[in-house]
């Protein structure tokens, strides 16, 4: 059984060198090369394709050329399935699988520590310091205990940020269509997002980004939240309006904003602008605010997700060429 995986990083070869000590009868070929139509013919020869693409898509070009040398398995590294054609993938009857189960804690870690960054002002903190003002004011910061935290999205990752928020000692709020029983029970949920966005100081967004989630933060919604709240997206960059963000910041109703995923990431995140013109207006707007901290989609970025993203991905193709349909596989 061969498997080609493409866009493998350095971290993610240690991980799959592991795996393959477990697997030996399974050869695993990788390469730094991302899934396109220009690079599809590598996967000649192979049973199994696995990608992580992070914003690049796949569409017809690159899935029929997969089709036609014989191809009809797809293994994601990632959970979010933004960058796949299901129409295409449906024609060409693929199985698909992703890694929905990889480390929680690492988004949910990144999303509170972003958040309790942001109630004590520590990205203004960081910068005076670093220009030798050791003055205390003027970032005094509000204590995350005095603060209602809302969560909204309670599956893996939410119930974590949900665990963490209440580890400071916050009270807790949720809002998810699909009530989890542990959360229930504990009576944390509200029962719309309007009531959220009413009570909560502090926001965090992690729910996928399907089309009926484009844009929960808008206008609308801001202006319903509470006077200096704080919003967390390591979700997915489309259910943020960021112009809408911004207006909200400008206007000082938002007192904070940590964004690690953007609507226009895709070319733009994980390349290194250093020394080159930097290609967007908007981000390069919020990264010179002291009160925004924008990280490039690293919210999942851990030895241990990228060790369970690439063994979960790997064990799923080994599955399903052995004609099982592994728990992760995605209906589409
Ligand atoms: C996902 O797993 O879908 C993520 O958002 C992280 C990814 C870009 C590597």
């Amino acid at each position: 059984m061969k498997i080609i995986a493409f866009g493998i990083r350095e971290d993610e070869q240690v991980a799959v060198d592991v795996w393959m000590t477990k697997h030996p009868e399974v050869q695993v070929h990788t390469t730094s090369e991302l899934l396109k139509p220009q690079t599809a013919k590598m996967a000649e020869g192979y049973d199994v394709v696995n990608i992580l693409q992070a914003g690049i898509p796949v569409g017809e070009e690159t899935l029929s050329q997969l089709h036609d040398l014989g191809i009809n398995i797809l293994t994601l590294r990632n959970v979010g399935t933004d960058d796949l054609d299901f129409d295409v993938l449906k024609k060409y009857q693929f199985s698909v699988s992703n890694v929905p189960r990889y480390s929680p804690n690492a988004i949910a870690e990144h999303a509170m520590i972003q958040m309790s960054r942001l109630f004590r002002h520590m990205k203004q903190m960081d910068i005076k310091v670093y220009n030798h003002n050791l003055a205390w004011a003027p970032t005094i910061g509000r204590e995350v205990r005095k603060q209602t935290i809302g969560i909204v999205g309670t599956g893996n990752i939410g119930r974590v940020a949900i665990q963490i928020a209440q580890g400071f000692g916050a009270k807790v709020i949720a809002y998810d269509k699909f009530h989890n029983p542990e959360i229930e029970a504990a009576g944390l949920y509200v029962d719309t997002l309007d009531e959220l966005f009413e009570q909560a100081d502090g926001i965090s967004l992690h729910v996928p980004g399907l089309p009926e989630n484009h844009h929960m933060i808008d206008e609308n919604a801001i202006a319903k939240m509470r006077d200096k709240v704080v919003i967390v997206n390591a979700g997915r960059g489309n259910l943020v309006d960021t112009d809408a963000v911004i207006s909200g910041l400008d206007q000082g109703k938002i007192d904070g904003f940590a964004m690690d995923t953007y609507e226009d990431e895709g070319g733009l995140f994980n390349v290194d602008w250093t020394g080159k013109e930097f290609p967007d207006q908007r981000v390069a707007n919020l990264i010179t605010r002291d009160n925004v901290i924008v990280s490039p989609h690293t919210a999942f970025y851990t030895w241990t997700a990228s060790e369970e993203m690439v063994e979960q991905s790997l064990d799923a193709g080994l599955a399903y060429t052995q004609g099982q349909v592994p728990e992760q596989a995605v209906k589409f």
